[in-house]
């Protein structure tokens, strides 16, 4: 069976990790298998993944936004009006329909037979037709060849099938994940909030462990604190912000979390902690856009940094996110040169590049 995981552009080979390792467990003798990553530029990655198991371990991913079962694909997809019957034939008698819709029978519940559908239709590149065309043809291929009746209609389906076409290739495939995968519950969010996906890339990059002091020192709604707490025990858990709607968001949203959990309203470049107290920190700088002003960013970044390197303890690890990564390791060379940067990951916040960096805390120094 072939899955196709979606998440935040630029996550596609962290998501993979995070499903090689859930998957591996109990494969047995049919590991999982990268089949490939494709980009929607500025939107999602699309992590292609064969799998002989059912849906269920891929549905608990957290880096993960959406699962979805492969129905059909097409390849050398023509750009003028050809195209538009390749893709036809190719939905129409795909062999993987039938498998496909009973693995979304068995995720959904859904009774046998067919049902009413949607189609979502996105493309990329440079075809002679409309998104709404590939649309009609998928429409009317899944109509006239899959085992139904099927329903075609605008909202209230059973079924949402997404028709991708990224270039050449069209990947025609069947939702299995509902919205509560992406929002994570009933989480509150402020306009600078993380994707719950993006965050929870970030903690994996911290390589969590069960006796983790863990800190967001600018912590907003508490996106990366949530995550953390999510993907198993730690010792401690403090997050903190300088607003406080802020505090007031994050302490709702985790509220739910148990364990010794310390949020508090502080200014990140005054940190309340003992120097060499902290394991991890995950933060997502202000970018001075939404938050702050472009022009105090130097100044707040070498500040906050030094204090980072501070309570850090050697050997910890930090992972930042911002837009500017040139800002940072300025910042970084001026004030916190015990940070030593380690790896870099381009993606997309708000469809805007930004980078996630990583370090580590060596002994001596600032
Ligand atoms: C990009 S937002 C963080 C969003 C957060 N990761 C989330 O998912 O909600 C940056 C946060 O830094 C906070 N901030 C700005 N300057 C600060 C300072 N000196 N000390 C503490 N927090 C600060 C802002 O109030 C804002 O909530």
């Amino acid at each position: 069976m072939l899955y196709a995981l979606q998440t935040v552009p630029g996550l596609g080979m962290l998501a993979w990790r995070e499903a090689e390792q859930a998957l591996s467990d109990g494969a047995g003798a049919h590991p999982p298998r990268l089949a490939g990553i494709r980009a929607v530029p500025g939107r999602d990655d699309i992590v292609l993944i064969d799998y002989q198991g059912g849906p269920k371990p891929l549905l608990g991913l957290r880096t993960v936004e959406d699962v979805f079962v492969v129905a059909a694909r097409a390849f050398r997809v023509a750009a003028d009006e050809r195209g538009l019957r390749q893709i036809y034939a190719a939905v129409r008698s795909s062999e993987n329909a039938g498998p496909a819709l009973n693995a979304w029978r068995r995720a959904s519940g859904a009774r046998k037979g067919g049902g009413a559908f949607r189609v979502i239709a996105r493309t990329v590149g440079r075809q002679q037709y409309l998104r709404r065309d590939v649309g009609r043809a998928v429409a009317d291929a899944v109509r006239d060849g899959w085992p139904g009746p099927w329903r075609l209609v605008d909202e209230g389906e059973d079924l949402e099938i997404w028709a991708t076409l990224v270039d050449q290739e069209l990947l025609c495939a069947l939702r299995l994940s509902d919205a509560s995968m992406r929002q994570r519950g009933k989480l509150r969010h402020l306009p600078a909030s993380l994707r719950p996906a993006l965050a929870a890339a970030m903690v994996a990059l911290t390589r969590p462990a069960p006796d983790d002091v863990f800190l967001d020192p600018m912590a907003g709604a508490g996106t990366l604190l949530v995550e953390r707490a999510a993907v198993g025990p730690f010792a401690e858990l403090h997050g903190g912000d300088i607003n406080d709607e802020a505090v007031s968001a994050m302490r709702a949203n985790l509220r739910g979390v148990g364990g010794r959990v310390v949020t508090s309203r502080w200014d990140a470049r005054r940190l309340p902690l003992e120097d060499r107290s902290v394991d991890k920190v995950a933060v997502n700088l202000p970018f001075g856009k939404q938050i702050g002003d472009q022009a105090e960013l130097p100044e707040l970044y070498r500040d906050v940094l030094a204090e980072i390197a501070r309570v850090l303890r050697p050997g910890g690890r930090l992972v930042a996110l911002v837009e500017d990564a040139q800002l940072l390791e300025q910042a970084r060379s001026g004030a916190a040169r015990s940070l030593r940067p380690g790896p870099r990951h381009r993606v997309f916040v708000l469809g805007q590049p930004a980078v996630i960096c990583e370090y580590t805390r060596v002994d001596g120094g600032r």
